[in-house]
């Protein structure tokens, strides 16, 4: 069993002015594009594009959220003939884990190919440009799963704060909870580390500072351009440490009640950060978290009650539900299914690294206690 730990960031992170240029790099080769409708048609394929002169392209536009598996073994036939030098993941984390996916099957029918993997996301969210997961999910089962490698983590990553302007407040406000969500389980992780920490806490910093300004102007570049930054050092810290359950309950209420990813987690979150906090050392970490973000801390108990009440008001700001009815979640099927989701939470690779470990029947009261403040 392995005791010591790495911190190995594998992406070359490229930002700043003209940084869409280093896609000039590839003149010559052959270039895949996994990107969805809106991408196709919203002009960004085509700034994109524009930067592949002299190379062979071919795109697939149909990536869907939640990266369906027959989405991705359609897109791994279509790339699997077109034998791409580069596959480039173009959009918000669903066609950037669609990408992911298509290569780990491309690699598998092909080992002896070597294709690189470029990430270029339009929304400040999941981190999946310098990430070690991908995930998909299964229609037929209701299930959703990360699949997790480092064979998954891309080898650029172009952070274009231009390409996230046109996204809507909503979207803003969904994926900006997501970067975090991503911060806070990985300071509490059981993986958590010096350099994991590093990566978060500057999340947590420009997300708190920066996200209510991208959600009131979505043409504050300053403000896109920080929660860029900031998405994608959460996805740094995220790698390194390890999630949580609030993303195994996110993952199963995805699949199952159909909820937005970054919604269902930023309406757990402070339940979850309340629940995790019994635990002292977890609780010590919150409080740690408040202070850095200038909160009034004058006890442990009372740093994590501050971190709870400023996501709520951050919530609040960005009008995210405050309650699982409100965010359209249909309680009487949630009764129904709470077994089967909590199930599916315990389950969730996530799941292992949370600081509390959870019993199915703690997950399943957990989920009752939410939907009672319906
Ligand atoms: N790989 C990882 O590490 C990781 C981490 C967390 C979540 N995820 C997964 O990523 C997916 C969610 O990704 P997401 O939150 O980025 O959303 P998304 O990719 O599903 O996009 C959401 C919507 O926003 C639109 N959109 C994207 N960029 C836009 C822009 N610039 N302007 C206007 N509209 C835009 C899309 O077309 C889509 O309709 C989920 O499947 C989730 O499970 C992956
Ligand atoms: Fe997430």
């Amino acid at each position: 069993m392995t005791r010591y730990n790495s911190f190995f960031p594998k992406t070359e992170i490229v930002f700043g002015p003209g940084l869409l240029e280093r896609l000039q790099d590839f003149r010559g080769q052959r270039i895949g594009i996994v990107t969805d409708t809106f991408m196709a048609s919203s002009g960004a394929l085509e700034r994109v594009r524009s930067y592949l002169d002299g190379c062979e392209v071919e795109v697939f536009a149909e990536a869907v959220p939640e990266s369906p598996l027959d989405t991705v073994s359609a897109g791994a036939r279509q790339f699997g003939a077109f034998a791409p030098d580069v596959l480039i993941g173009l959009g918000g984390g669903s066609p950037i884990d669609a990408a992911k996916a298509m290569l780990a099957i491309l690699r598998e029918m092909a080992p002896e190919r070597r294709i690189r993997l470029v990430a270029i996301p339009t929304t400040s969210g999941t981190g999946s440009e310098v990430t070690a997961f991908a995930v998909v999910s299964d229609p037929a089962k209701g299930r959703k799963f990360p699949l997790i490698s480092s064979e998954l983590v891309s080898d650029i990553a172009l952070l274009d704060p231009e390409l996230v302007r046109s996204a809507l407040a909503g979207v803003t406000a969904d994926t900006g909870m997501d970067v975090i969500t991503h911060a806070v389980e990985a300071v509490v992780s059981t993986g958590a580390t010096h350099f994991s920490d590093a990566c978060a806490e500057k999340a947590l910093e420009l997300a708190f500072a920066f996200l209510p300004r991208a959600f009131d102007d979505g043409d504050d570049m300053e403000a896109r351009d920080a929660m860029h930054q900031g998405s994608c050092l959460a996805g740094l810290a995220f790698t390194a440490a390890g999630l949580g359950i609030n993303h195994g309950m996110a993952h199963a209420l995805g699949a199952q009640m159909h909820m937005v990813h970054g919604r269902s987690n930023a309406l757990l979150l402070p339940y979850l950060i309340a629940w995790n906090a019994e635990l002292p050392a977890t609780a010590r970490r919150y409080a740690r978290i408040a202070r850095n973000l200038g909160l009034d801390v004058p006890s442990t108990r009372a740093g994590v009650r501050a971190l709870i009440r400023e996501i709520e008001k951050l919530n609040a700001h960005l009008g995210m539900p405050a309650t699982l009815q409100a965010a359209g979640c249909d309680l009487t099927e949630l009764s129904r299914r709470r077994p089967e989701i909590a199930a599916a939470a315990m389950a969730d690779a996530c799941t292992a690294s949370n600081p509390r470990k959870p019993r199915q029947d703690e997950l399943e009261d957990l989920l009752a206690q939410i939907a009672g403040h319906a």
